[in-house]
């Protein structure tokens, strides 16, 4: 089993993962996130068989704001590949005395073998991959992109419901400003669903930005304003926590706060075999209430975040020479 992963994951990397930067799911093609979506699979289904191909390596965690899901999958992920995480805690270094992004990816970079990075400012993963010779995993920059989360969901949405293609979508909640919804719209741009609902008040429509770039890449979206006109025809509901910190004025959070928030008499109403998402974590749009229904699956996808990072991390620098 071990030498079938050992492998395939060779393979893949051959195919072009092999000390990539992950900044944006837009720069991967159908065939690499199909490939990472199978060893993803693989690891997921036999955890036993996992080769230990970070040995030695070291991940930099560098996290400027808030996390509880992707830092701490990407350090188990790390960890369960025999690497070994160092994190930098911004509040306890010297980024409180002033010091510089670039200077202190200079030093991330010359301590590890990747890094992973989370910043509220959009651009500065992309800056960090300028600087460092390492690779740099995109873990949310602003309103952005959250690549890996876009990963993770589409590898959810293919284990549940067997493929992406062909599905009826309702992204619900905040599209403006929630990166995880930029980033799932890119990349299920890659594939070929149905038709994908933007459900919101105008006011949390995708920005116009993001809109130009789906509809380039010939994404189907329609906007709707209420979840229970076509939830029997939808398959995969991906709910989004409104982004209350991006808000470049509270008046205009105070407004739509509360805009959304589902109930489990809605989701009976889904189809059958329909998943309920969310990248978590939630607040009022998504009440517990829910969570005993069979449709929902958010916590089967963090769950995920594990193997999706595992398999990230082993076809980025698992191996590779550093
Ligand atoms: C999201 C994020 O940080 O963008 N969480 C995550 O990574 N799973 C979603 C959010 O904060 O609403």
């Amino acid at each position: 089993m071990e030498c079938i992963l050992a492998r395939e994951g060779e393979q893949m990397r051959r195919s072009g993962w092999s000390r990539r930067d992950v900044i944006n799911i837009l720069d991967f093609s159908r065939s690499d996130l199909e490939s990472l979506f199978e060893l993803a699979g693989k690891i997921s289904d036999r955890p036993n068989s996992i080769r230990r191909s970070l040995n030695e390596k070291i991940v930099a965690t560098a996290f400027f704001e808030a996390s509880t899901r992707t830092r701490l999958s990407f350090t188990t992920a790390a960890l369960k590949l025999g690497g070994k995480v160092i994190d930098l805690s911004p509040e306890a270094s010297s980024v409180m005395k002033g010091e510089s992004l670039p200077d202190t990816v200079r030093m991330l970079e010359s301590y590890s073998d990747l890094i992973v990075i989370r910043h509220p400012s959009e651009g500065a993963a992309l800056l960090a991959s300028e600087i460092s010779e390492s690779p740099v995993i995109n873990g949310g920059d602003g309103s952005q992109h959250h690549p890996t989360q876009a990963m993770l969901d589409l590898f959810t949405i293919t284990k549940l419901k067997g493929h992406i293609d062909g599905l009826n979508y309702a992204i619900v909640g905040d599209t403006r400003y929630a990166r995880t919804a930029a980033s799932l719209l890119y990349g299920l741009s890659k594939f070929k669903p149905k038709k994908v609902y933007l459900v919101s008040p105008e006011s949390l429509q995708p920005r116009i930005e993001i809109k130009t770039k789906i509809d380039e890449l010939g994404l189907r979206t329609e906007k709707l304003e209420d979840l229970e006109e076509i939830i029997p025809e939808i398959d995969v509901i991906y709910l989004t926590r409104i982004q209350k910190e991006r808000f470049p004025d509270v008046m205009e959070y105070e407004k739509v706060r509360g805009s959304y928030e589902i109930t489990r008499n809605l989701i009976v109403k889904a189809k059958r075999g329909s998943i309920v998402l969310h990248p978590l974590p939630r607040t009022n749009e998504l009440p517990s209430e829910v969570d005993t229904l069979p449709n929902a699956a958010y916590m089967k996808q963090a769950e995920w975040g594990v193997p999706m990072r595992m398999a990230i991390l082993e076809l980025v620098i698992g191996g590779a020479k550093g």
